[in-house]
């Protein structure tokens, strides 16, 4: 491991281990004298070994811009709220068995469970986010989630058409992830006082991370293993969801390849021959090295949004733009 790497994972442990005794203390206040089932599915989802991106992203960026205070992890917590009731409610949608290597919530509980334990993270989400940035905050929050939703309907709407462009699925994958990574880093700024052009860089830095995030789930949905991802692999093309490496093939495709593709994602999607099959074609028209190539592009975007920050020096917050530097190079060779 690299120092960058070591001092990354370290970094990312100790905000996450703050963000989780904050959220502890959150749920013990809110929740007490509440269902004990609405609490045991809250804290079933929360406290299942996510990586802690968003809040990481939210922390980091209001350390660059100068502030690090004890409120600050508790809205870190609002962002995984969020992340996590979005997880659960897409786990509904994706009908998927497996979220962080565990059984997901509507598998393990019930439909209704799922559901509303989702919505329950989500109210006090935003009411975390109100508090503590005001309605500006709640803009940045709620046209982030707002478009979450418009992207997983736009995405439901393209289901197993293979003429989905490369167009509909960046305007997809913006909406469903980009936005929401990009708001973490802006409320982070936000928090801190930080003036707009620190503010548009940081968010403009996690639109392009959160971007080069969903190419590479997207990949490891395909090429990742599941002891690692801790969820089931090949889920995008059995829901029939035509994602980057797919449509960089069948754009490469010559008729006869192409007219095998489309007959693989017409037909049955759910038989192990048909992922073979389907894997082999987008390895042999190099669909997975093409993504691959894509998610490198949208970080280094992201990584020229933070130049700003080296302009001008600030001994003491160079090291957390060091970290948001790394973690943009680590989401590109993450295996989980
Ligand atoms: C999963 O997000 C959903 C996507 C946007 C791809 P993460 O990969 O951050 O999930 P956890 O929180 O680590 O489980
Ligand atoms: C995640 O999209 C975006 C959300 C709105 C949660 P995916 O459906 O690809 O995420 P995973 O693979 O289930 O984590
Ligand atoms: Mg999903
Ligand atoms: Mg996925």
């Amino acid at each position: 491991m690299t120092t960058d790497t070591t001092r990354l994972k370290t970094a990312v442990a100790e905000v996450a281990a703050k963000v989780e005794s904050a959220m502890h203390a959150d749920l013990a206040r809110r929740l007490a004298g509440s269902d004990p089932l609405l609490r045991e599915v809250v804290e079933y989802s929360l406290f299942s070994g996510g990586k802690r991106i968003r809040p990481f992203l939210l922390v980091l960026s209001s350390r660059c811009c100068g502030r690090d205070d004890a409120d600050l992890y508790t809205l870190a917590a609002a962002l995984e709220y969020l992340h996590t009731a979005t997880l659960m409610h897409d786990d509904v949608v994706d009908h998927a068995p497996l979220r962080r290597g565990l059984e997901t919530a509507v598998q393990r509980y019930s439909l209704e469970d799922a559901i509303l334990a989702g919505d329950w993270l989500h109210a006090r989400s935003l009411y975390l986010v109100g508090k503590f940035t005001g309605t500006e905050g709640l803009d940045v929050f709620c046209s982030a989630t707002e478009g979450m939703v418009n992207g997983e309907f736009v995405q439901k709407r393209l289901c197993g058409d293979c003429q989905a462009s490369e167009d509909d699925y960046f305007a997809v994958i913006t909406q469903k992830t980009g936005n929401l990574i990009a708001s973490s880093c802006a409320l982070g700024a936000l928090y801190a006082g930080a003036d707009s052009a620190r503010g548009q860089a940081l968010q403009g830095y996690g639109k392009g991370i959160g971007i080069a995030f969903q190419i590479v789930d997207d990949l490891l949905d395909y090429t990742g293993q599941q002891a690692k991802t801790g969820k089931e692999t090949g889920n995008d093309f059995q829901e029939g969801k035509l994602t980057l490496p797919l449509i960089r093939a069948l754009a490469a495709a010559d008729p006869v390849a192409y007219e095998h593709i489309t007959k693989l994602i017409k037909g049955d999607r759910t038989t192990l021959e048909a992922r073979l099959a389907i894997y082999a074609a987008i390895e042999g028209l190099e669909g997975f090295q093409l993504a691959a190539e894509s998610a490198k592009y949208y970080v280094a975007e992201a990584l020229q949004q933070l130049a700003l920050f080296s302009a001008v020096p600030a001994a003491d917050q160079n090291q957390h733009v060091e970290l948001l530097q790394a973690l943009a190079g680590y989401i590109l060779v993450r295996k989980k």
